[in-house]
Protein backbone atom coordinates (compact mmCIF):
# COMPACT_ATOMS: atom_id res chain seq x y z
CA UNK A 1 0.00 0.00 0.00
CA UNK A 2 1.07 3.41 -0.91
CA UNK A 3 -0.33 5.89 1.04
CA UNK A 4 0.03 9.59 1.06
CA UNK A 5 -0.85 12.28 4.28
CA UNK A 6 -1.25 16.06 3.47
CA UNK A 7 0.01 17.97 6.41
CA UNK A 8 3.36 18.84 8.13
CA UNK A 9 3.25 18.87 11.79
CA UNK A 10 3.49 17.36 15.08
CA UNK A 11 -0.13 15.55 14.37
CA UNK A 12 0.64 14.19 10.86
CA UNK A 13 4.12 12.92 12.36
CA UNK A 14 2.05 10.69 14.73
CA UNK A 15 -0.15 9.30 12.52
CA UNK A 16 2.38 8.65 10.10
CA UNK A 17 4.19 6.77 13.06
CA UNK A 18 1.35 4.96 13.54
CA UNK A 19 0.45 3.99 9.76
CA UNK A 20 3.74 2.45 9.55
CA UNK A 21 2.75 -0.39 12.25
CA UNK A 22 0.86 -1.90 9.15
CA UNK A 23 3.14 -4.48 7.43
CA UNK A 24 1.03 -3.97 4.01
CA UNK A 25 2.59 0.14 3.65
CA UNK A 26 5.36 -0.14 1.87
CA UNK A 27 5.56 3.82 0.97
CA UNK A 28 4.31 6.99 3.05
CA UNK A 29 4.01 10.31 1.08
CA UNK A 30 4.42 13.42 3.89
CA UNK A 31 2.91 16.49 1.78
CA UNK A 32 5.08 18.66 2.80
CA UNK A 33 6.21 17.19 6.26
CA UNK A 34 8.99 18.00 7.33
CA UNK A 35 12.20 17.49 8.59
CA UNK A 36 11.90 15.17 11.25
CA UNK A 37 8.91 13.16 9.53
CA UNK A 38 11.92 13.08 6.43
CA UNK A 39 13.15 10.30 9.01
CA UNK A 40 9.61 8.16 8.82
CA UNK A 41 8.44 9.36 5.43
CA UNK A 42 9.19 10.66 1.98
CA UNK A 43 8.47 14.67 2.24
CA UNK A 44 7.00 16.40 -0.75
CA UNK A 45 7.61 19.85 -1.33
CA UNK A 46 3.72 20.48 -1.75
CA UNK A 47 2.02 22.73 0.48
CA UNK A 48 -1.20 21.76 2.26
CA UNK A 49 -3.80 24.04 0.20
CA UNK A 50 -2.45 23.41 -2.78
CA UNK A 51 -5.59 20.98 -3.85
CA UNK A 52 -4.50 20.45 -7.48
CA UNK A 53 -0.95 19.43 -6.80
CA UNK A 54 -1.59 17.26 -3.90
CA UNK A 55 -4.16 15.54 -6.20
CA UNK A 56 -1.53 15.36 -9.53
CA UNK A 57 0.98 13.76 -7.08
CA UNK A 58 -1.88 11.15 -5.68
CA UNK A 59 -2.61 10.31 -9.55
CA UNK A 60 0.90 10.67 -10.61
CA UNK A 61 2.05 7.92 -7.91
CA UNK A 62 -0.81 5.97 -7.78
CA UNK A 63 -1.28 6.38 -4.25
CA UNK A 64 -3.59 4.02 -2.87
CA UNK A 65 -4.91 5.50 0.38
CA UNK A 66 -4.66 9.34 1.57
CA UNK A 67 -5.51 10.76 5.16
CA UNK A 68 -6.10 14.60 4.79
CA UNK A 69 -5.41 15.79 8.54
CA UNK A 70 -5.13 20.03 8.51
CA UNK A 71 -8.34 22.03 9.17
CA UNK A 72 -7.26 23.78 5.43
CA UNK A 73 -7.72 21.27 2.84
CA UNK A 74 -10.45 19.74 4.50
CA UNK A 75 -12.15 22.89 4.00
CA UNK A 76 -11.45 23.66 0.80
CA UNK A 77 -12.59 20.24 -0.63
CA UNK A 78 -9.16 18.21 -0.88
CA UNK A 79 -11.24 14.89 -0.07
CA UNK A 80 -13.79 15.78 -2.80
CA UNK A 81 -11.24 16.02 -5.07
CA UNK A 82 -8.69 13.00 -4.44
CA UNK A 83 -12.55 11.17 -3.86
CA UNK A 84 -13.21 12.30 -7.97
CA UNK A 85 -10.00 10.94 -9.15
CA UNK A 86 -10.83 7.56 -7.50
CA UNK A 87 -8.62 8.02 -4.13
CA UNK A 88 -10.34 6.99 -1.22
CA UNK A 89 -8.98 9.15 1.62
CA UNK A 90 -9.78 9.26 5.63
CA UNK A 91 -11.36 13.29 6.26
CA UNK A 92 -14.75 14.32 5.66
CA UNK A 93 -15.95 16.38 2.44
CA UNK A 94 -16.07 19.99 2.25
CA UNK A 95 -20.04 19.77 2.79
CA UNK A 96 -19.06 18.08 6.10
CA UNK A 97 -15.60 19.79 6.97
CA UNK A 98 -17.80 23.15 7.23
CA UNK A 99 -18.49 22.00 11.01
CA UNK A 100 -15.35 23.63 11.63
CA UNK A 101 -14.98 25.46 9.33
CA UNK A 102 -17.91 27.90 9.67
CA UNK A 103 -18.32 28.68 13.60
CA UNK A 104 -21.92 30.01 12.43
CA UNK A 105 -22.94 27.05 11.08
CA UNK A 106 -21.81 24.87 13.96
CA UNK A 107 -23.39 26.96 16.49
CA UNK A 108 -26.93 26.55 14.27
CA UNK A 109 -26.34 23.17 13.79
CA UNK A 110 -26.02 22.57 17.79
CA UNK A 111 -28.95 24.89 18.50
CA UNK A 112 -31.37 23.05 15.69
CA UNK A 113 -30.80 19.87 17.23
CA UNK A 114 -30.89 20.19 21.11
CA UNK A 115 -26.73 19.86 21.56
CA UNK A 116 -25.75 21.37 24.72
CA UNK A 117 -23.60 24.80 23.89
CA UNK A 118 -22.88 28.02 24.81
CA UNK A 119 -25.94 30.72 24.62
CA UNK A 120 -24.57 32.82 21.36
CA UNK A 121 -25.89 35.35 18.99
CA UNK A 122 -24.58 36.23 15.43
CA UNK A 123 -23.84 39.56 13.87
CA UNK A 124 -22.85 40.24 10.43
CA UNK A 125 -21.96 43.55 11.00
CA UNK A 126 -19.88 45.78 13.52
CA UNK A 127 -22.28 48.45 14.45
CA UNK A 128 -25.61 45.50 16.02
CA UNK A 129 -22.51 44.00 17.41
CA UNK A 130 -21.08 47.38 19.26
CA UNK A 131 -24.91 47.48 20.33
CA UNK A 132 -25.60 44.34 21.59
CA UNK A 133 -22.15 44.64 23.60
CA UNK A 134 -23.11 47.87 25.59
CA UNK A 135 -25.45 45.14 28.00
CA UNK A 136 -23.75 41.97 27.44
CA UNK A 137 -22.80 40.38 30.59
CA UNK A 138 -19.31 39.93 30.84
CA UNK A 139 -17.14 37.93 30.54
CA UNK A 140 -18.01 37.29 27.11
CA UNK A 141 -16.48 35.26 23.99
CA UNK A 142 -16.12 36.49 20.63
CA UNK A 143 -15.10 34.09 17.82
CA UNK A 144 -14.52 34.72 13.97
CA UNK A 145 -16.56 32.78 11.81
CA UNK A 146 -13.83 31.03 10.02
CA UNK A 147 -10.55 29.36 9.87
CA UNK A 148 -8.31 31.89 11.82
CA UNK A 149 -4.96 29.70 12.58
CA UNK A 150 -6.72 29.09 16.37
CA UNK A 151 -6.84 32.52 17.06
CA UNK A 152 -9.91 33.56 16.51
CA UNK A 153 -11.03 33.36 20.05
CA UNK A 154 -11.04 36.00 22.30
CA UNK A 155 -12.51 36.18 26.02
CA UNK A 156 -13.20 39.22 26.78
CA UNK A 157 -13.45 40.28 30.81
CA UNK A 158 -14.59 43.93 30.05
CA UNK A 159 -16.63 45.27 27.42
CA UNK A 160 -14.39 47.65 26.04
CA UNK A 161 -11.98 44.52 26.05
CA UNK A 162 -14.65 42.80 23.59
CA UNK A 163 -15.57 45.86 21.77
CA UNK A 164 -11.70 45.87 20.42
CA UNK A 165 -12.26 42.48 19.19
CA UNK A 166 -15.10 42.99 17.45
CA UNK A 167 -13.43 46.20 15.88
CA UNK A 168 -10.42 44.32 14.83
CA UNK A 169 -12.80 41.39 13.43
CA UNK A 170 -14.87 42.82 11.62
CA UNK A 171 -13.33 46.27 10.68
CA UNK A 172 -9.93 45.72 10.32
CA UNK A 173 -10.20 42.19 8.96
CA UNK A 174 -7.36 40.93 10.87
CA UNK A 175 -8.48 37.47 10.38
CA UNK A 176 -9.50 38.57 6.34
CA UNK A 177 -12.62 37.12 5.29
CA UNK A 178 -13.16 35.01 8.78
CA UNK A 179 -14.27 37.53 10.71
CA UNK A 180 -16.86 39.40 8.29
CA UNK A 181 -19.41 37.55 11.04
CA UNK A 182 -19.03 36.85 14.26
CA UNK A 183 -20.17 35.08 17.27
CA UNK A 184 -20.60 36.32 20.32
CA UNK A 185 -21.37 33.86 23.44
CA UNK A 186 -22.40 32.99 26.88
CA UNK A 187 -18.81 32.65 28.98
CA UNK A 188 -18.81 28.84 30.12
CA UNK A 189 -16.77 27.36 33.12
CA UNK A 190 -15.37 23.87 33.54
CA UNK A 191 -12.64 21.43 33.29
CA UNK A 192 -11.98 21.42 29.32
CA UNK A 193 -11.85 17.96 27.50
CA UNK A 194 -10.95 17.04 23.58
CA UNK A 195 -12.63 13.72 22.62
CA UNK A 196 -11.75 12.77 19.35
CA UNK A 197 -13.87 10.03 17.37
CA UNK A 198 -13.64 7.84 14.53
CA UNK A 199 -17.31 7.93 12.77
CA UNK A 200 -18.19 6.61 9.46
CA UNK A 201 -20.79 8.93 9.54
CA UNK A 202 -23.44 5.95 10.79
CA UNK A 203 -21.67 4.53 14.01
CA UNK A 204 -19.34 7.20 16.04
CA UNK A 205 -16.67 5.56 18.06
CA UNK A 206 -15.05 7.87 20.88
CA UNK A 207 -11.12 7.61 21.40
CA UNK A 208 -9.46 7.60 24.63
CA UNK A 209 -10.45 11.50 26.24
CA UNK A 210 -7.02 14.30 26.66
CA UNK A 211 -6.19 17.48 27.92
CA UNK A 212 -4.65 20.38 26.22
CA UNK A 213 -2.28 22.78 27.81
CA UNK A 214 -3.36 26.01 25.58
CA UNK A 215 -1.54 28.73 27.38
CA UNK A 216 2.09 29.42 26.85
CA UNK A 217 3.66 29.27 30.41
CA UNK A 218 3.10 27.13 33.30
CA UNK A 219 0.04 27.31 35.61
CA UNK A 220 -1.69 28.21 32.47
CA UNK A 221 -0.55 31.82 32.39
CA UNK A 222 0.73 33.85 29.07
CA UNK A 223 -0.53 33.33 25.76
CA UNK A 224 -2.67 30.95 24.07
CA UNK A 225 -0.28 28.73 21.52
CA UNK A 226 -1.15 26.12 19.66
CA UNK A 227 -0.86 23.76 22.61
CA UNK A 228 2.08 23.17 24.88
CA UNK A 229 1.28 19.47 25.95
CA UNK A 230 -1.18 17.04 26.79
CA UNK A 231 -2.04 14.03 28.83
CA UNK A 232 -4.70 11.20 28.08
CA UNK A 233 -6.75 10.08 29.68
CA UNK A 234 -8.38 13.21 31.12
CA UNK A 235 -9.64 12.68 34.65
CA UNK A 236 -12.22 14.84 34.77
CA UNK A 237 -13.99 12.42 31.99
CA UNK A 238 -15.45 9.57 33.98
CA UNK A 239 -17.45 7.03 32.47
CA UNK A 240 -20.46 8.36 33.61
CA UNK A 241 -19.80 11.82 31.72
CA UNK A 242 -18.48 9.75 28.95
CA UNK A 243 -22.11 7.89 28.13
CA UNK A 244 -23.72 11.32 28.73
CA UNK A 245 -21.52 12.74 26.19
CA UNK A 246 -22.69 9.91 23.28
CA UNK A 247 -26.04 10.41 24.23
CA UNK A 248 -26.33 14.28 24.18
CA UNK A 249 -23.59 15.06 22.09
CA UNK A 250 -21.94 12.66 19.78
CA UNK A 251 -24.71 10.39 18.26
CA UNK A 252 -26.85 13.57 18.34
CA UNK A 253 -23.66 15.43 15.95
CA UNK A 254 -23.68 12.58 13.69
CA UNK A 255 -27.25 12.46 13.23
CA UNK A 256 -27.90 16.08 12.54
CA UNK A 257 -25.23 16.05 10.21
CA UNK A 258 -26.99 12.93 8.33
CA UNK A 259 -30.50 15.14 8.55
CA UNK A 260 -28.45 18.15 6.93
CA UNK A 261 -26.99 15.95 4.26
CA UNK A 262 -23.51 16.78 5.27
CA UNK A 263 -22.68 13.03 6.48
CA UNK A 264 -19.27 13.36 8.13
CA UNK A 265 -16.53 11.28 7.68
CA UNK A 266 -13.41 10.64 9.12
CA UNK A 267 -11.97 12.66 12.60
CA UNK A 268 -14.97 14.08 14.75
CA UNK A 269 -13.02 16.44 17.53
CA UNK A 270 -15.34 17.34 20.01
CA UNK A 271 -13.81 20.21 22.68
CA UNK A 272 -15.92 20.30 25.44
CA UNK A 273 -16.51 21.87 28.73
CA UNK A 274 -17.91 20.16 31.85
CA UNK A 275 -19.68 22.64 32.82
CA UNK A 276 -22.29 22.64 36.18
CA UNK A 277 -24.52 22.30 33.97
CA UNK A 278 -23.59 19.38 32.24
CA UNK A 279 -20.78 18.78 29.62
CA UNK A 280 -21.86 21.50 26.73
CA UNK A 281 -19.89 21.86 23.41
CA UNK A 282 -16.89 24.34 23.11
CA UNK A 283 -16.35 23.72 19.42
CA UNK A 284 -16.09 20.96 16.71
CA UNK A 285 -13.11 20.36 14.73
CA UNK A 286 -13.25 18.09 11.72
CA UNK A 287 -10.06 16.73 11.72
CA UNK A 288 -7.58 15.21 14.78
CA UNK A 289 -6.56 18.02 17.16
CA UNK A 290 -2.72 18.78 18.09
CA UNK A 291 -0.94 18.11 20.30
CA UNK A 292 -3.97 15.67 21.18
CA UNK A 293 -3.48 13.30 18.84
CA UNK A 294 0.57 12.82 19.68
CA UNK A 295 -1.15 11.05 23.42
CA UNK A 296 -4.24 9.61 22.04
CA UNK A 297 -2.57 7.81 18.80
CA UNK A 298 0.52 6.04 21.14
CA UNK A 299 -2.48 4.75 23.06
CA UNK A 300 -4.41 2.82 20.39
CA UNK A 301 -3.59 -1.10 20.54
CA UNK A 302 -5.65 -1.12 16.64
CA UNK A 303 -4.24 -1.08 13.23
CA UNK A 304 -4.69 2.43 12.59
CA UNK A 305 -5.23 2.30 8.89
CA UNK A 306 -7.57 -0.75 9.30
CA UNK A 307 -9.52 2.08 11.49
CA UNK A 308 -9.26 4.36 8.89
CA UNK A 309 -10.31 2.14 6.16
CA UNK A 310 -13.60 1.53 7.88
CA UNK A 311 -14.27 4.84 8.50
CA UNK A 312 -14.41 5.50 4.51
CA UNK A 313 -15.84 2.10 3.52
CA UNK A 314 -19.22 2.85 6.05
CA UNK A 315 -18.12 -0.66 7.57
CA UNK A 316 -16.49 1.26 11.51
CA UNK A 317 -17.91 -1.22 14.30
CA UNK A 318 -16.53 -0.46 18.27
CA UNK A 319 -14.62 -3.17 18.55
CA UNK A 320 -12.21 -2.49 15.59
CA UNK A 321 -10.69 0.20 17.57
CA UNK A 322 -9.36 -0.51 20.90
CA UNK A 323 -6.86 1.48 23.47
CA UNK A 324 -4.58 0.41 26.11
CA UNK A 325 -5.39 0.56 29.74
CA UNK A 326 -2.83 3.24 30.00
CA UNK A 327 -1.76 6.66 30.20
CA UNK A 328 0.29 9.26 27.89
CA UNK A 329 2.09 12.55 28.36
CA UNK A 330 3.36 14.68 25.51
CA UNK A 331 5.33 17.75 26.60
CA UNK A 332 6.00 20.36 23.64
CA UNK A 333 9.59 22.00 23.01
CA UNK A 334 9.24 24.61 21.43
CA UNK A 335 11.28 28.01 20.47
CA UNK A 336 11.73 30.78 23.09
CA UNK A 337 9.32 33.48 22.39
CA UNK A 338 6.60 31.64 21.20
CA UNK A 339 3.99 32.76 20.26
CA UNK A 340 5.08 35.73 20.30
CA UNK A 341 8.33 36.77 18.44
CA UNK A 342 11.48 34.10 18.22
CA UNK A 343 14.73 33.18 16.26
CA UNK A 344 15.01 29.60 14.48
CA UNK A 345 17.82 27.68 12.61
CA UNK A 346 19.26 26.47 15.94
CA UNK A 347 20.71 22.39 15.39
CA UNK A 348 18.42 20.54 17.54
CA UNK A 349 20.61 17.27 18.77
CA UNK A 350 17.97 14.12 18.56
CA UNK A 351 19.43 10.98 20.79
CA UNK A 352 18.32 7.73 19.44
CA UNK A 353 17.19 6.13 22.27
CA UNK A 354 14.29 8.84 22.53
CA UNK A 355 13.85 9.68 18.97
CA UNK A 356 10.79 6.75 19.47
CA UNK A 357 8.55 8.90 21.31
CA UNK A 358 9.22 12.52 19.29
CA UNK A 359 7.09 13.93 16.94
CA UNK A 360 8.33 16.82 15.67
CA UNK A 361 6.02 19.96 14.34
CA UNK A 362 8.32 22.82 13.21
CA UNK A 363 12.08 21.70 12.13
CA UNK A 364 14.06 21.31 8.90
CA UNK A 365 16.86 19.85 7.47
CA UNK A 366 19.63 21.90 6.77
CA UNK A 367 22.28 20.13 5.09
CA UNK A 368 21.79 16.52 6.84
CA UNK A 369 21.41 18.46 10.29
CA UNK A 370 17.82 18.97 11.99
CA UNK A 371 17.57 22.45 12.65
CA UNK A 372 14.39 24.44 13.89
CA UNK A 373 12.12 25.73 11.95
CA UNK A 374 8.74 26.70 14.03
CA UNK A 375 7.52 27.86 17.10
CA UNK A 376 6.40 24.28 18.57
CA UNK A 377 9.43 22.72 17.52
CA UNK A 378 8.65 18.79 18.69
CA UNK A 379 6.52 16.90 20.88
CA UNK A 380 7.95 14.16 23.31
CA UNK A 381 4.97 11.82 24.35
CA UNK A 382 5.88 8.82 26.53
CA UNK A 383 3.00 6.28 27.86
CA UNK A 384 3.45 4.91 31.19
CA UNK A 385 0.96 2.35 33.71
CA UNK A 386 0.27 5.73 35.46
CA UNK A 387 -0.08 9.14 34.71
CA UNK A 388 2.65 10.29 36.47
CA UNK A 389 5.04 7.40 35.34
CA UNK A 390 4.07 8.43 31.69
CA UNK A 391 4.51 12.24 33.16
CA UNK A 392 8.50 11.21 34.40
CA UNK A 393 8.92 9.19 31.26
CA UNK A 394 8.22 12.02 29.22
CA UNK A 395 10.32 14.83 31.33
CA UNK A 396 13.08 12.10 31.46
CA UNK A 397 13.39 12.02 26.93
CA UNK A 398 12.96 16.39 27.48
CA UNK A 399 16.42 16.42 29.63
CA UNK A 400 18.16 14.41 26.56
CA UNK A 401 17.06 16.74 23.88
CA UNK A 402 18.34 20.03 23.09
CA UNK A 403 18.68 23.17 20.91
CA UNK A 404 19.63 26.45 21.69
CA UNK A 405 16.47 28.16 22.87
CA UNK A 406 14.47 25.27 23.57
CA UNK A 407 11.21 26.38 26.14
CA UNK A 408 9.15 23.78 27.40
CA UNK A 409 6.57 24.09 30.28
CA UNK A 410 7.16 22.30 33.27
CA UNK A 411 3.77 21.49 34.47
CA UNK A 412 2.36 19.40 31.94
CA UNK A 413 -0.03 16.74 33.53
CA UNK A 414 0.39 18.80 37.10
CA UNK A 415 -3.91 19.71 37.01
CA UNK A 416 -4.74 16.18 35.79
CA UNK A 417 -2.43 14.31 38.41
CA UNK A 418 -3.94 17.29 41.68
CA UNK A 419 -7.97 15.90 39.84
CA UNK A 420 -7.42 12.63 39.81
CA UNK A 421 -6.37 12.43 43.61
CA UNK A 422 -9.35 14.91 44.71
P1 LIG B 1 -9.85 27.50 20.24
O1 LIG B 1 -11.21 27.58 19.63
O2 LIG B 1 -9.22 26.14 20.16
O3 LIG B 1 -8.93 28.61 19.84
O4 LIG B 1 -10.05 27.60 21.78
C1 LIG B 1 -10.36 28.67 22.41
C2 LIG B 1 -10.37 28.42 23.86
O5 LIG B 1 -11.21 29.45 24.37
C3 LIG B 1 -11.02 27.12 24.32
O6 LIG B 1 -10.12 26.08 24.51
C4 LIG B 1 -11.62 27.54 25.66
O7 LIG B 1 -10.64 27.49 26.67
C5 LIG B 1 -11.97 28.98 25.43
N1 LIG B 1 -13.40 29.16 25.13
C6 LIG B 1 -13.99 29.07 23.93
N2 LIG B 1 -15.33 29.29 24.05
C7 LIG B 1 -15.56 29.52 25.35
C8 LIG B 1 -16.74 29.81 26.14
N3 LIG B 1 -17.93 29.93 25.57
N4 LIG B 1 -16.58 29.98 27.45
C9 LIG B 1 -15.37 29.89 28.05
N5 LIG B 1 -14.23 29.63 27.38
C10 LIG B 1 -14.32 29.43 26.05
N1 LIG C 1 -5.45 21.27 20.23
C1 LIG C 1 -6.60 21.87 19.69
C2 LIG C 1 -6.74 21.78 18.23
O1 LIG C 1 -6.14 20.97 17.56
O2 LIG C 1 -7.48 22.58 17.68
Amino acid sequence: MKLMVVGGGGREHAIIKKLRENPTVTEIYALPGNGGIARDATCVDIGAKDIDGIVKFAVEHAVDYAVVAPDDPLVLGAVDALTAQGIPCFGPNKAAAIIEGSKVFSKDLMKKYGIPTAEYEVFTDPESALAYLETAPVPTVIKADGLALGKGVVIAQTRDEAKAAVRSMMEDKVFGESGSRVVIEEFLTGPEVSVLSFTDGKTVVPMVSSMDHKRALDNDEGLNTGGMGTIAPNPYYTAEIADLCMETIFRPTVDAMNAEGRTFKGCLYFGLMLTPKGPKVIEYNCRFGDPETQVVLPLLESDLLTVMQATTNGTLTPDLVRFSKGHACCVVMASKGYPGKYETGFAIDLPDDVADGVYVAGAKLKDGVLVTGGGRVLGVTATGETLSAAIDAAYASVKKISFENAYCRRDIGARALKAGKE
